[in-house]
């Protein structure tokens, strides 16, 4: 079996899952993570970075997917990604968006008064391995994907069922006290639905990737919270963000889609 290890990041939390003889990593971090999680396995956990035998991006956002490129680069770990993760940041407005979502990140560091560091990182990730809705990770088949569209249209979750544990990515953030979506909320319906499908997951152990590591004995109440959320919208002081979001060609193409079906009802 394996244990946690979790690594404070510039903006999010990190986690290593640490076997006797190989280490997961889930999720990447900003391309600046990268030193620290060098630093985990050297002096906390006194092991090689070859160790990390799989990294994950669960999307393509800097802060999830920036540290993949770089890891893969530097230390030649595999990366392990949802399939259609270029997609988001396809073409001119994708390219577009991936500048609003970096500047975004920096916003984020900015507001919780965090030094600055070099989070930029390439629109287009290199990966080994595809990841599918349903997917058991390559070398660490105990890990399952779960495909949880919403924030964006690729995001993955994961679940290790034996020690009931779920990774929630960017699926479930804990601000404060309170269980919330993430910004943006890119497909509401798509979202509702992927928070829909965690319910009936026995979760014990939550990981996120904004808000840590934490033991639960009520998962089923976070998720209503959370659905009650989605359907509250925005908080006021994110409405004003609202019109950086939609750039992306997969955005486009859903609410083009949207429209339509609209129209002909
Ligand atoms: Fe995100």
């Amino acid at each position: 079996m394996f244990t946690i290890h979790a690594v404070d990041g510039y903006i999010e939390t990190i986690y290593l899952a640490v076997y006797h003889d190989k280490v997961l990593l889930i999720d990447s971090g900003c391309r600046s993570d990268v030193p620290r999680i060098e630093q985990a396995m050297k002096r906390r956990l006194n092991r090689p970075m070859s160790q990390i035998s799989l990294a994950v991006a669960s999307h393509t956002h800097p802060d999830h997917a920036g540290g993949a490129h770089l890891l893969r680069e530097r230390h030649a770990i595999p990366v392990a990604a949802p399939k259609d993760i270029n997609r988001w940041y396809a073409g001119f407005t994708g390219g577009l968006q991936h500048k609003i979502d970096t500047m975004l990140g920096y916003f984020v560091a900015w507001t919780l008064k965090y030094p600055f560091e070099m989070i930029c990182y390439n629109k287009r990730l290199a990966y080994d391995h595809p990841l599918n809705d349903g997917d058991r990770l390559p070398g660490f088949e105990d890990w399952q994907v779960i495909a949880t569209p919403g924030h964006t249209s690729h995001d993955v979750v994961l679940y290790h069922a034996e020690t009931k544990t779920l990774y929630a990515a960017d699926v479930i953030l804990k601000v404060g006290t309170g269980y919330r979506p993430p910004f943006p909320v890119s497909m509401k319906k798509e979202m509702r639905e992927s928070i829909g499908k965690l319910r009936n997951l026995d979760v014990k152990l939550l990981l996120m990737a904004h808000g840590g590591a934490e033991k639960i004995t009520d998962f089923p109440a976070i998720i209503d919270a959370m659905l009650t959320e989605i359907d509250k919208g925005y908080p006021p002081g994110l409405q004003r963000f609202r019109k950086l979001e939609g750039f992306s060609p997969v955005i486009k193409k859903y609410y083009r889609q949207k429209r339509k079906e609209k129209k002909a009802s």
